[in-house]
């Protein structure tokens, strides 16, 4: 049986990708046949130019691209505005066929949400589905990714707190973009007292490795 992770963040261009890649490449030393999946991708020009052939690379997954993620869209926007503006209606059995294929091919598949926690990916009169409810369709335990600085305690505390109250099971924090400081270590002090979440990683700028036992990461994993 194939185990899954989702991955969410503090908002947009947070580090998700960055992070997932680097969660990837470590389980992939450590030999867990590890992969990746994403829903709906916007702002990509093409699949290799988006989230998915980024992590497809940096994790050595070497899957074709259109395995790890069904919906690309060019326009920089959520999911569902990108797909009503591109004339493209976002399908529930889509993403789950796609969901299927990839976890029979692997035993450990990370999924990474788009944009924050709160981003519809189909909103309109026959059919309204947020990440919240792709959680849900894969059973998938969660992890916040976010940025440390200035902001950053709001952020990650509120993330937290709504999917606390969404009965969003939430393993722990990645912290991106540490550079060390009172501010930024009195920060996660901050975050993880509000949170009770444990601090999984920290990530500095540039890192090209995640500093974490493998077999920690793998064991957040759950079956799907
Ligand atoms: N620790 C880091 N060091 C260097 N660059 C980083 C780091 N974290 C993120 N970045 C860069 O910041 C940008 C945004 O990161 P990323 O694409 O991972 O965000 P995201 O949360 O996945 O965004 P989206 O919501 O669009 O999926 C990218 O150019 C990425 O390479
Ligand atoms: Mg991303």
């Amino acid at each position: 049986m194939s185990k899954g992770l989702f991955i969410t963040g503090t908002g947009t261009d947070v580090g998700k990708t960055y992070v997932t890649a680097l969660l990837i490449k470590t389980l992939r030393q450590a030999h867990y046949n590890a992969a990746y999946y994403k829903a709906a991708i916007s702002g990509a020009p093409s699949v290799a130019a988006g989230d998915a052939g980024y992590v497809n690379r940096t994790a050595q997954i070497n899957e074709p691209e259109n395995l790890l993620v069904p919906y690309t869209f060019t326009h920089a926007v959520s999911p569902h505005l990108a797909s009503k503006l591109e004339g493209i209606t976002i399908e529930k059995e889509t993403i789950l066929n796609g969901w299927k294929q990839v976890t029979a091919r692997y035993p450990y598949v990370t999924v990474e949400g788009s944009g924050g926690i709160i981003c519809p990916i189909r909103h309109d009169t026959t059919a309204c589905y947020n990440l919240e409810d792709i959680i849900q369709w894969f059973h998938l335990p969660c992890i916040i990714v976010g940025t440390i600085g200035l902001g950053s305690i709001n952020s990650f505390v509120l993330t937290a707190h709504y999917m606390q109250s969404k009965h969003l099971p939430v393993k722990g924090l990645i912290i991106n973009r540490y550079h060390g400081g009172i501010m930024e270590d009195d920060n996660i002090a901050m975050i993880t007292e509000r949170t009770g979440l444990p601090v999984l990683a920290v990530v500095k700028e540039g890192d090209t490795s995640l500093s974490a036992d493998p077999h920690k990461l793998a064991a957040l994993y759950e079956g799907v």
